[in-house]
């Protein structure tokens, strides 16, 4: 349903299965100010995305991969200054800035829409502007919520497609008037009558645009990832987090799993780690050979949204319908499961092209192929490599696929009911000081121990390596609204669930990272780490031992299950000690970031703040 212009002014021609007017009109009026020269109403279907990506072949935004090797599979290398989310262009526009809070850039929402009515006027001019309804969730969930995107990017609208429920049975669901959240988005390149389209459009000015207290979403210049596929980070953290603050739920960057033992026992667990902490390979998790009779299952490999139900515990749900996981150190060994997900139909961008058609990774196969076509279309030899450093694919490559495609997804991934929650785990990357795994006391203790974890930074983010940034709750980037205020929300839940009587899901902090005096790796991590998954829900069964130590519970040598892999006393010793001195400057770290937050900060955490330290001392 391509629609021409009609004297100047786009032709809305909306289906007449849209019953709702205001949507419509909201249509009417982005398309007033973006003077698209057509409007295209997605569908979601087959045919439809078959034909956006044959279109995109066409015009050179897309490559096709070669069949035989993985069907129905494209590669598109983006712009190279568009690369990443960009979190310093990232605005959180609430009225007041101290809504916002001081961990994310603010401007007064006034300001914001003049800057941004002057940019979006005439932005999509030459360009298709294409409806793209979706939900966040299984459709008609009471867990799940709608949103509604206008693109210009027909691969934003084939991206979500796969990372959302995507089309027409959207409109269903809402009805005549049914809520939605308003997505604009724009790459920021109008074209002049007979100029040449590039095959990645995008600007260098960017603007990713949060208006919580309208829960809409305006976003300029980019066309890649986080920054153009709204249901995700946009939506379903930064404005999702803080309809959880107004309506009592949670919406939080946490993988959800669900863990069966031999005796069919099942829970489910929620567990938040930031970027390059293994999200996605937790989720998909293998377990040991004996530990014969386990399985492991996904829902979610990025998102999850939570909410208390008739029961008093907390439901999750996976409000995304596909995986934009980072390709590079993916392969065989680290994330079978994954590996298995990518070999049909799957949206690769910014990976490298082998001479047969396929696509390679750093990591993907210990051996470099002789020769591959780089992410930005040059050749490239492992002898280049060696010579300039230059990287196959870009470090933030990613593959998008639909969950559907995952060998382990769990059968419930799809219930409207959402999944009960056992536990919360809380993890960053950490060569020191933190212990493999600590079992918070109770609830306070817990949200402690999130509000407060750090990671150290990788080679996947610009500037220095191996330097600890806190990132509370993994939610640093995608806070809608002041840290301090989610924090009094979490204590909140916790006091909430208490009271109805339900029991409150266990919370943990882990960490796979400590390193040896060669700075190695000590534990062994992946399908190992359900050594460590097992022992938490043998204490969520009361089955399990384990000892106080300063900060929490956390298991003896001989409270894990050790088969089949050699890990010693001493091993274990290396990365479960607590060190006096290190905690003594970890707390210094905590006081700063208690400083930073002290507008709202809960009395509760600098109480226990003020035990830990009490403990530490005595
Ligand atoms: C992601 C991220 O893309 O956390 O999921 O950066
Ligand atoms: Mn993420």
């Amino acid at each position: 349903m391509n629609q021409p212009v009609m004297g100047g002014v786009v032709s809305i021609n909306a289906p007449t299965y849209i019953k709702h007017q205001k949507l419509i009109n909201w249509v009417a009026e982005v398309a007033a100010l973006t003077k698209p020269d057509r409007i295209y109403w997605c569908d979601g279907s087959q045919d439809e995305y078959d034909r956006l990506c044959a279109e995109m072949v066409a015009s050179g935004t897309m490559k096709k991969l070669n069949d035989a090797k993985r069907p129905n599979s494209y590669l598109a290398c983006s712009d190279p200054s568009d690369v990443a989310r960009v979190e310093d262009r990232t605005f959180i526009c609430s009225e007041k800035q101290e809504d916002a809070g001081p961990t994310n850039n603010w401007m007064p929402p006034a300001k914001m829409r003049t800057t941004l009515h002057d940019l979006f006027d005439g932005c999509m001019r030459g360009r298709t502007m294409y409806v793209v309804p979706f939900s966040m969730g299984p459709l008609g969930s009471p867990i799940a919520h709608i949103g509604v995107e206008l693109s210009d990017s027909p691969y934003v609208a084939v991206n979500m497609r796969i990372m959302t429920r995507m089309g027409k049975a959207v409109y269903e669901v809402l009805g005549a008037t049914g809520e939605f959240v308003p997505c604009v988005h724009t790459v920021g390149a109008p074209l002049a009558a007979n100029q040449k389209d590039v095959p990645w459009p995008c600007n260098p000015t960017k603007y990713i645009v949060h208006y919580p207290e309208t829960r809409e979403i305006w976003s300029y210049g980019s066309g890649y990832g986080g920054n153009a596929l709204l249901g995700k980070k946009c939506f379903a953290l930064r404005i999702a987090s803080t309809m959880g603050r107004d309506q009592g739920w949670l919406a939080e960057h946490m993988l959800i799993l669900g863990v069966e033992s031999p005796e069919g026992k099942k829970h489910y667990v929620a567990a938040a780690f930031p970027s390059a902490c293994g999200k996605t390979n937790f989720a998909m998790l293998i377990p040991p050979k004996t530990f014969e009779g386990w399985k492991v299952t996904t829902i979610g490999d990025d998102i999850a949204w939570i909410k208390p139900g008739k029961d008093g515990r907390l439901y999750a749900i996976n409000p995304e319908a596909g995986y934009f996981g980072v390709a590079p150190g993916t392969n065989t060994a680290t994330n079978s499961n994954c590996m298995a997900s990518l070999t049909a139909n799957t949206i690769f961008t910014n990976v490298a092209l082998t001479d047969d058609g396929d696509v390679w990774w750093e990591g993907m196969t210990k051996q470099a192929p002789d020769h591959l076509i780089d992410w930005q279309g040059k050749d490239w030899t492992p002898e280049i490599a060696k010579e300039t450093g230059r990287k196959a694919a870009h470090p933030n490559a990613r593959f998008t696929v639909s969950a559907t495609q995952n060998p382990v997804l769990d059968p419930a991934w799809d219930d409207p009911a959402g999944v009960p929650i056992s536990a919360f785990i809380f993890g960053g990357r950490r060569s020191t000081t933190v212990p493999l795994v600590t079992e918070a006391r109770n609830w306070v203790e817990g949200v402690y121990m999130a509000a407060t974890m750090g990671s150290e930074t990788t080679a996947a983010a610009a500037g220095q390596q191996g330097v600890v940034r806190r990132d509370p709750f993994a939610m640093l980037p995608f806070m809608g609204y002041n840290m301090s205020d989610y924090f009094q929300h979490w204590l909140d839940m916790g006091k909430k669930i208490e009271s109805s009587g339900a029991v409150q899901p266990n919370i943990y902090c882990v960490n796979w990272f400590r390193t040896d005096e060669n700075g190695k790796f000590v534990w062994p991590g992946f399908g190992d780490n359900m050594r460590v998954l097992k022992w938490m829900l043998d204490r969520i069964e009361g089955k399990a031992n384990g000892v106080e130590n300063v900060f929490g519970t956390t298991p003896e040598f001989g409270d894990l299950k050790w088969d089949g892999i050699e890990f010693t006393q001493q091993q274990f010793d290396r990365i479960t000690s607590i060190d006096k001195d290190a905690w003594e400057a970890e707390l210094k770290l905590h006081a700063e970031l208690f400083d930073k937050l002290k507008y709202h900060l809960p009395k509760e955490l600098e109480e226990a703040k003020a035990q830990l330290e009490k403990r530490l001392a005595a």
